[in-house]
């Protein structure tokens, strides 16, 4: 059987800490998360502007359940954070259920999911022992499907109109991913853990702004995506 994490842990790795929010995190800056259309209808919300007061809310309900950690993911030496991962634990089964937002937009594309997500699976497989991880993925999500097939996760069942999206209340498809930990332990070292595609928005040691990883080899698509699709 797997643990429950404390009620405060932090999670490192070299550009990110990762700790659960709490109600003190509620700002400004995250009130355009949920604004955009596609990000809304990704986590099958409405989109609008998320207000403090509803933030601190949504933050509140995940103090009290220990099997629901919602962990912010901030760049070291920021306040703000610039997304989220949901973890959903099931300790008897051992079996966690991650959704995540990039909610700042800018950091889109830069590898930083890929990076936090070796720390969240550092932290939920090898300290904790959960032994699988579960993703449910609307079809239309390309960037989700592509990181999950980097990452060696598998496509495991298509869910016959199984979500009945908020935003329209037309009901769609969903698609479940799934990896082993001992399948991830294989695949973390080949998997591209940093994206080519923008400039990094952090100042370096010179004082520039951004950094550009322009030059990376590229692994080319996973099975069943295609940039042009
Ligand atoms: C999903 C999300 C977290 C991914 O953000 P990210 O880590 O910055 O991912 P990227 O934008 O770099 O996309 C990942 C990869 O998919 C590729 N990709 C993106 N759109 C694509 C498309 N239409 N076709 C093929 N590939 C695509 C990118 O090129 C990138 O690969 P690369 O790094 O080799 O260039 C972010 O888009 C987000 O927050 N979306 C809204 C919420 C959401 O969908 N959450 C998931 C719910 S399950």
């Amino acid at each position: 059987m797997a643990s429950l994490p404390p009620p405060s842990f932090v999670i490192e790795t070299e550009r990110f800490l990762l700790r659960p929010m709490v109600r003190s995190d509620a700002s400004a800056a995250l009130e355009t998360w949920i604004e955009d259309a596609i990000a809304a209808e990704m986590l099958n919300t409405r989109p609008r502007k998320w207000s403090m007061e509803e933030q601190i809310e949504y933050f509140a309900k995940y103090e009290t359940k220990q099997t629901n950690c919602l962990l912010g993911l901030f760049p070291r030496g920021q306040k703000e954070p610039i997304g989220l991962f949901i973890v959903k634990l099931q300790p008897e089964e051992s079996i966690m259920l991650v959704t995540h937002l990039l909610g700042d937009t800018q950091w889109r594309g830069r590898g930083a999911s890929r990076e936090a997500s070796i720390g969240i699976f550092e932290y939920f497989f090898n300290k904790l022992d959960y032994k699988k991880a579960k993703a449910n993925v609307q079809p239309s999500n390309r960037s989700m499907m592509w990181l999950l097939f980097n990452g060696g996760w598998r496509l495991e069942a298509r869910l016959n109109k199984h979500l009945c999206l908020k935003s329209s209340g037309v009901r769609a498809d969903i698609l479940v991913f799934g990896i082993m930990s001992d399948e991830w332990r294989a695949s973390k070292d080949s998997a591209k853990t940093v994206s080519k595609r923008r400039a990094i928005p952090r100042a370096d040691s010179d004082g520039s702004r951004a950094r550009n990883l322009d030059g990376n080899a590229d692994g080319g698509h996973p099975p069943g995506i295609s940039r042009s699709s």
